[in-house]
């Protein structure tokens, strides 16, 4: 099936919000319904300050016993080369903040790229593997970067598949300076997921915000499916759920 014949095949599906509270609330509602129909569910799961709101309802819902992380899975998108889980600024340090430390998840079944480990080969490898491992990700949550990368896989010449290493590009270190103290404690590089494995993920969920989003929105869901801007090729998923709200559909 060619790229254009598989597209009239998907439906793409945007629930639109009036903000962030409600965007936070309805996705945190989305991946809640994967845990509790499928309690050993595999959770692709994303760091940026887009899902941030939507892990505080979700370790709520956790409080409220809703809730049981028990048997669930996830693997992370992807982790800064150089940065430890002790530094605060490494994804792994990120999940356990807002995520892994407040609710009843084993750290037997958390999973993200070692960051510390020099060979990236034998990193991402393992790393592809154990997602293979797992059976692959029923649900894997996305944000988006204002360049259109999803994971840290930056705009380029094709659609990498597998988890790989990448030079971060200089508007993502830009964007995500702000993070850190000075940008040049900004790592240059990250392991990310690919593409490929990305797609493979039963559904997938992508949270954006506020109108630094908007102009990105429009060109990766309403513009060609390009691998300049990564996030277009989820126009071809079959089960791709995009939750935004106002300011970030205003192009649109
Ligand atoms: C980083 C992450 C992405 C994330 C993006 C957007 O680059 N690797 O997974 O989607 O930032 O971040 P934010 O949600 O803060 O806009």
């Amino acid at each position: 099936m060619g790229a254009e014949a598989l597209k009239e095949v998907c439906i793409m599906k945007i629930i639109r919000v009036k903000d962030y509270e409600e965007l936070s609330r309805k996705a945190a509602n989305i991946l809640a319904a994967q845990i509790v129909l499928k309690p050993e569910s595999v959770l692709g799961l994303a760091t940026g300050s887009s899902p941030i709101g939507l892990y505080e309802h979700l370790v709520e819902m956790y409080n409220h016993g809703d809730l049981d992380f028990s048997n669930i899975k996830t693997v992370n998108l992807d982790e800064y080369v150089g940065l430890s889980p002790d530094n605060d600024q490494s994804y792994k340090y990120f999940m356990n903040e807002h995520l892994f430390s407040k609710v009843n998840i084993d750290s037997k079944n958390v999973n993200i790229p070692d960051g510390t480990n020099p060979d990236a080969e034998a990193e991402c490898s393992r790393y592809e593997k154990a997602i293979g491992a797992l059976g692959g990700i029923d649900l894997q949550l996305l944000g988006i970067g204002n360049n259109g990368h999803i994971g840290f896989n930056e705009p380029g010449d094709f659609f990498p598949k597998e988890t790989h290493i990448v030079d971060l590009t200089e508007s993502t270190i830009e964007a995500n300076k702000r993070f850190f103290e000075d940008i040049s404690m900004v790592p240059r590089q990250a392991y990310t997921m690919g593409i490929g494995t990305i797609m493979k993920a039963g559904k997938i969920v992508m949270v954006a915000n506020g109108e630094k989003k908007a102009t990105i929105i429009k060109e990766a869901f309403y513009g060609k499916i390009t691998p300049q801007v990564p996030a277009s090729i989820l126009q071809l998923h079959p089960d791709f759920t995009l939750v935004a709200d106002e300011a970030a559909l205003s192009q649109i």
